[in-house]
């Protein structure tokens, strides 16, 4: 492909936060693209580019897509219902029977597919999901992330203890249809990729713990799981694991917890030993404060890991969480931090905006590689935000994101990119 072929370049008004402490912006400005990753931005476009063509949105916004790290697929049904429990009743009462249905394919491919279409709607690019313990409705659902266009790492989940027997594996099952999803999906998309998912340590038996360490090892497979969410969850672990001095320990017994990269949801109360380690060992820990607040498990004390340097991002973690919208957790994020703010007498910062911004980009990006910036050599993954309605006063480009993002909603999203295609609507296969 000739240079001319492979470079796009957009105009608009570009945001994106390098840093978490401030947004940097151009003003109608340019982002030159080469092979899907971004070559540079600039105020004035060089004159070596004078012959291309400019895919322009002026006086739009040009943003780094929204990266959800935590999200249960099978429970888009449920969306905003069933929030009357805690967390161990609400999986026994709600959650593992309408994640029993996921054996039925035809059951199974009509959720996802209605969930991959509001993953796409509301601006999210790339997502780490968890599916069930059904290895073929895993699998189909793979096959539309890649079908999507979207970035997607899916975790057939396992589970061979405590669990009901209607949604419950054999640990030899359980790891042989692991084993197979990884070899059929490693190397099949360069962003659709398979994540090692023990569903939380109550639902796992030692042995299976064992061997997907085993297998996140043997095929370089990262790992996704809950951690500390909840106390009652947690006094559990203690129970079935007594020799373990905190939750976290028992995954990285079995290599489950950094030894290749982590996603570690929640940590509402990992005590310092348990962040140490997660530091140690370069964990993401994923705050999902609408589901945290949903059914009531708890809060991650979100400064507390800022401080210690551990890397945090946001998950929509559906249908804890009511909304797979990120920019709507950003606000759930700032709101519960306004709350330890308070609640401390104003001696823990809340979070800025542009630092929940760089958390929903760069931190949750970072992930999935060079991913959530613009900066040189990044995957151009990107939204185009048509504000015009909202931005009716003279506002600044940080003003007119900060409405968007508080009240403005998908309808505001006019375009979304990932690695520099353009990604259309997800079509159904079957009638919706
Ligand atoms: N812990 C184990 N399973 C789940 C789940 O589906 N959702 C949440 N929020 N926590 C869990
Ligand atoms: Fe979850």
């Amino acid at each position: 492909m000739s240079i001319i072929d492979s470079t796009k370049i957009f105009k608009g008004n570009i945001i994106f936060t390098p840093t978490p402490n401030e947004f940097f912006t151009i003003e109608n400005g340019y982002i030159v693209i080469v092979n899907g990753k971004v070559k540079n931005v600039y105020k004035i476009l060089p004159e070596e580019y004078n012959d291309f063509k400019i895919i322009d949105y002026s006086n739009k916004l040009i943003i780094p897509g929204m990266n959800d790290l935590h999200a249960h697929a099978p429970q888009f049904r449920h969306l905003g219902m069933a929030m009357d429990k805690e967390l161990l009743p609400w999986l026994n009462d709600y959650t593992f029977p309408e994640e029993s249905k996921f054996k039925d394919l035809d059951y199974s491919r009509n959720v996802y597919e209605r969930f991959i279409k509001e993953v796409w709607k509301q601006g999210t690019t790339r997502i780490a999901v968890f599916a069930t313990i059904h290895k073929n409705a895993s699998m189909d659902l793979m096959e539309l992330f890649i079908k999507s266009g979207l970035g997607a790492y899916v975790g057939k989940v396992n589970m061979d203890l405590n669990s009901p027997p209607y949604l419950c594996e054999t640990s030899e099952d359980s790891l042989m249809d692991t084993e197979e999803i990884i070899v059929k999906y490693k190397d099949k998309s360069p962003i659709v990729k398979p994540i090692i998912t023990p569903r939380f340590v109550p639902t796992c038996s030692s042995e299976l713990l064992k061997g997907l360490g085993e297998l996140s090892i043997k095929y370089k497979v990262s790992v996704q799981s809950h951690l500390s969410e909840n106390k009652n969850e947690i006094a559990w672990v203690k129970e079935l694991h007594p020799t373990s001095n905190f939750y976290g320990e028992v995954y990285n017994k079995y290599n489950l917890l950094g030894q290749s990269p982590t996603l570690m949801a929640h940590c509402s109360f990992s005590s310092r030993e348990e962040m140490a380690l997660m530091k140690e060992n370069n964990v993401i820990a994923v705050h999902c404060p609408s589901s945290n607040l949903n059914v009531g498990s708890g809060m991650m004390p979100i400064r507390k890991f800022l401080d210690n340097d551990i890397r945090v991002a946001f998950g929509s973690d559906i249908s804890g969480g009511h909304t797979c919208s990120i920019f709507k957790t950003m606000i759930y994020a700032i709101q519960v931090s306004k709350l330890f703010w308070a609640n401390s007498n104003k001696e823990i910062p809340f979070l800025s905006n542009s630092e929940a911004f760089y958390i929903a980009t760069k931190t949750g990006g970072s992930f999935f590689g060079k991913v959530g910036s613009f900066e040189e050599g990044y995957d151009f993954d990107a939204l185009v935000i048509d504000d015009s309605e909202l931005n009716y006063f003279n506002y600044s480009l940080e003003e007119r994101l900060e409405r968007f993002i508080y009240v403005g909603d998908d309808r505001h999203i006019l375009h979304r990119y990932v690695c520099g295609n353009l990604i259309e609507e997800p079509r159904s296969l079957i009638q919706l």
